[in-house]
Order: C-alpha cells, then sequence, then structure tokens
C-alpha cells in the first residue's frame, strides 16, 4: 500500500468512528454488560492518588467518567484520533468541572508514536481498541514505552470471531436480576426507544466483524502477542457477554519468554 492509500484508508476509518460516536453511548451505556466492563477496568486499575493513567482510545469518556466518580483526584489522559469520540469525552467529563483541569483529552492517532515520554504513566487501560489499529504489536511497544517499570496494562479485545448476541443475552439476564417482575416493560421501552440507533449501531457492527484488517485475536495469540511487547501476564478471562478478553498485564524490564498462567 502507498503512503497516499494509506493515509485515504486512515481517514475513511476515521469517518467510520465519527459516526460510530453518533450512536455510541446511546447504545453502550444502556448495555448493562458494557458498564459492568468499563466498571471492571476503572477497579482493575485501582488509581492511587498520584497515578497517572492514559486511556488509550478512549471514545466517548466512559471509562474517564467513571474513573472521577471512583477517584475524584485521578490524574488521566484520555486519546482517540475520532474528534467527535473527543468532543463527547471532554462534554461529559467536564460535569466534573473541579476535576477537569486532571483529565486531559487529546486527538491522537495510535497507528503513530504516542506524544507522551518514556515510563510517563503508572496504568494505561486499552478498551476495544486494539482489534482496530493497524499494528496491534506497535501499539502494545508503544503502550509499554510509556508505562513506568511494573507499570499496569489493562486490556479488552474481542476474541476471534465475535458476536453480538450474547452480550445482548447477558443484558437481559442482568434486568431479569435487577427488576425480576417488571423487566419485559423495561425492555420493550428500551428496545421501543432505542429503535433508530441500534438499527444503525448493528449495521456498524457488521461492517467491524466484515473488515479483514481487523484483528480478532485467539486466546494464544494474545497471551504471545501481548509477552512479546514486554509484558508479564497477570490474568486473563472472559466478559462482556464472553465476547471481550479482560487481560490484566505488567511491563517487565527482561526479555520476554517468562513462564506465565491464566484462566479462560
Ligand atoms: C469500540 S470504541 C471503544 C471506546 C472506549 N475505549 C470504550 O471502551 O468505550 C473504539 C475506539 O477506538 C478509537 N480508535 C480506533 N482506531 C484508532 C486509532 N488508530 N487511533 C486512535 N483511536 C482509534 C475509535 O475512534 C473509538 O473511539
Amino acid at each position: 500500500m502507498t503512503e497516499l492509500e494509506d493515509e485515504a484508508d486512515n481517514r475513511l476509518y476515521i469517518l467510520f468512528w465519527q459516526l460510530y460516536a453518533l450512536v455510541y453511548d446511546r447504545i453502550l451505556l444502556s448495555l448493562l454488560p458494557y458498564r459492568r466492563l468499563q466498571d471492571a477496568v476503572a477497579k482493575s486499575l485501582n488509581p492511587r492518588s498520584e497515578a497517572y493513567i492514559l486511556d488509550a482510545g478512549c471514545g466517548t469518556g466512559n471509562l474517564l467518567y467513571h474513573l472521577i466518580r471512583l477517584k475524584p483526584e485521578v490524574k488521566a489522559v484520555g486519546i482517540d484520533f475520532a474528534p467527535a469520540m473527543i468532543r463527547r469525552a471532554r462534554l461529559k467529563c467536564r460535569k466534573y468541572r473541579t476535576h477537569r483541569q486532571r483529565i486531559y483529552l487529546r486527538k491522537v492517532d495510535l497507528n503513530s508514536k504516542i506524544p507522551y515520554n518514556n515510563g510517563e504513566f503508572q496504568a494505561v487501560a486499552c478498551i476495544n481498541v486494539l482489534y482496530a489499529v493497524k499494528r496491534p504489536d506497535f501499539l502494545l511497544r508503544e503502550i509499554n514505552r510509556v508505562l513506568k517499570d511494573r507499570g499496569r496494562l489493562v486490556l479488552v479485545t474481542p476474541p476471534y470471531q465475535p458476536k453480538m448476541g450474547p452480550i445482548f443475552i447477558e443484558h437481559v439476564e442482568n434486568m431479569k436480576n435487577r427488576r425480576p417482575y417488571f423487566w419485559p416493560f423495561f425492555l420493550a421501552g428500551q428496545l421501543l426507544s432505542l429503535a433508530p440507533w441500534l438499527f444503525t449501531f448493528l449495521i456498524l457492527n457488521m461492517f467491524i466483524k466484515k473488515q479483514e484488517s481487523f484483528h480478532f485475536l485467539k486466546e494464544e495469540e494474545l497471551v504471545s502477542l501481548v509477552e512479546s511487547c514486554g509484558f508479564k501476564l497477570i490474568s486473563l478471562k472472559k466478559i462482556y457477554g464472553n465476547q471481550d478478553w479482560f487481560l490484566e498485564a505488567e511491563k517487565i524490564n527482561e526479555k520476554p519468554g517468562n513462564k506465565i498462567s491464566f484462566s479462560n
């Protein structure tokens, strides 16, 4: 691919994510498994007061917003290449005016070098972004570079052949537990009010699934990728209706190849 073609390709992807930003929060924030996923990442990051955290591919800022509420004194940076996503993240974090100065949002293409110094962050979260970049190994090496020694990576990424159905099923199960008697009414209300956005959302997700350039990794591929980029695996499990890997890892100094253990 020539540089020009590469540039055109990138613009197309930015356009795609700009479109996605229009429906993103409306659908995802209505989905209980998505909220639980954000909560799990925020808890896994468990930021100490002085910690500096990077959300690589922050989207509409849901994790950052969650982090502020969990730890108001948190200092974090959210980066993403889609201006519409960043705009929404900015609006969301602005609600917490007193902490605004501690949350920075910036337009950055993760196919290029991350514009931060070596060892600047104590922890990095990367939720459902790795699959969409051109070179996942390049991104993971960049994340490794900007992390402090023994810094934490919380990586969430879809497995090989992901599906939407199990996420909706988990949503219904969660709803049944929350509202044992009234859940059919809540669900019907949600479906009716979200119908036009749901349709667009499903079309966009079909596009994602069909993209041959996207990277949906099997367990062993993900583990060896993460290890080969200078991390030691801490844990690996499935989350989000089993349609995401949830991986916790730590930056290591030594060459990869350590023996690791993980559960599915
Ligand atoms: C599925 S969304 C996930 C957003 C957020 N992490 C979340 O959990 O809600 C994927 C995000 O990755 C961003 N993204 C995809 N490719 C990117 C790239 N090359 N550089 C920066 N951001 C990218 C998109 O703009 C989008 O906001």
